[in-house]
């Protein structure tokens, strides 16, 4: 496994490994490496010659008064998950790299798929987001990238993205993986107390009820909403930032369930802002 720091070497390792015909697979993340992440490298694994994991938590991303000073770190640990995961090679930038002085271009997927849900209350993450993965791309130049439908909005914004650049990567949407008790695995579940960890899965079940109520026959999303709000609002420890039933594809909200929506929500449990989303099929 070699980890490599400068854009221009990992831009020659790229360049050989596709001269040599070998197929390049992707996984950017931010670290703090947990099953979710990688489940992605080996769904990766089994389809490249060159499997390729970003390590850089991007400053672009985080708003005013967000996470990234605590932003959870552990890179000796992360190098040995991943040469555990059969990882090729590690891109780990740091900052003054990915972002030089007088650093001035952004890549802004506009419209609705950026205005609702995170992208609402968390004005410039999807701006940022999208310029990583744009420059990651450039960098790495994969012929795949794998992302979780853990960031459901996140997916969905990159492969629009994709779309509208016309970047010659094929997107691959990885299933959530959660704890035994249902949590979906996030770095940030490493910030929550005993007593917030406890109540967290309450999210998922939330999810789990608004698909049951869907499967009956519900179609209504409000009845669906405020059911899934008296739910987490009875354990009395979150703050609900969003809940919202959108169209799977063009997260639009939906004023009638009728074919797939995605449920999506947003609280904060202590210092942890929390999300989970489930796609279900009328
Ligand atoms: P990060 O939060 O580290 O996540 C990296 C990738 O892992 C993303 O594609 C995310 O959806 C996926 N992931 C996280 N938790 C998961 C889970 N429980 N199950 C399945 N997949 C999971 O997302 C980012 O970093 C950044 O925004 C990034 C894309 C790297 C750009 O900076």
């Amino acid at each position: 496994m070699e980890i490599v720091s400068s854009i221009s070497r990992m831009q020659e390792l790229s360049a050989l490994a596709r001269r040599d015909g070998r197929i390049i697979g992707f996984v950017p993340t931010m670290g703090y490496l947990h099953e979710g992440h990688l489940s992605l490298m080996r769904i990766a694994r089994k389809k490249c010659d060159v499997l390729v994991v970003s390590i850089f938590v991007n400053p672009t991303q985080f708003g005013a008064g967000e996470d990234l000073a605590q932003y959870p770190r552990d890179i000796e640990r992360d190098k040995k998950l991943c040469r555990e995961e059969g990882v090729d090679v590690i891109f780990l930038p740091d900052e003054r790299e990915m972002y030089p002085e007088n650093y001035s271009t952004y890549v802004e997927v506009s419209g609705n798929i950026t205005n609702v849900l995170c992208g609402y209350f968390r004005p410039g993450h999807f701006r940022g987001v999208a310029t990583v993965v744009a420059k990651l791309f450039n960098i790495v130049q994969p012929h795949f990238a794998v992302f979780g439908q853990k960031d459901g909005q996140q997916l969905a914004v990159i492969r629009r993205m994709v779309r509208d650049l016309n970047y010659p990567v094929e997107i691959i949407g990885a299933p959530t993986v959660r704890e035994p008790d249902g949590l979906a695995m996030s770095s940030r579940n490493e910030y929550l107390t005993p007593k917030e960890r406890k109540v967290a899965p309450t999210l998922y079940k939330s999810l789990l009820m608004a698909k049951e109520l869907i499967e009956s026959g519900e179609r209504n999303p409000k009845v669906i909403i405020d059911a899934m709000r008296n739910m987490i609002e009875k354990t009395g420890l979150f703050r609900i930032q969003y809940i919202e039933v959108v169209d799977a594809d063009t997260l639009r909200p939906v004023k009638k369930i009728d074919g797939k929506v995605m449920i999506a929500l947003a609280a904060f449990l202590g210092k942890a802002r929390l999300i989970d989303n489930i796609i279900v099929s009328s």
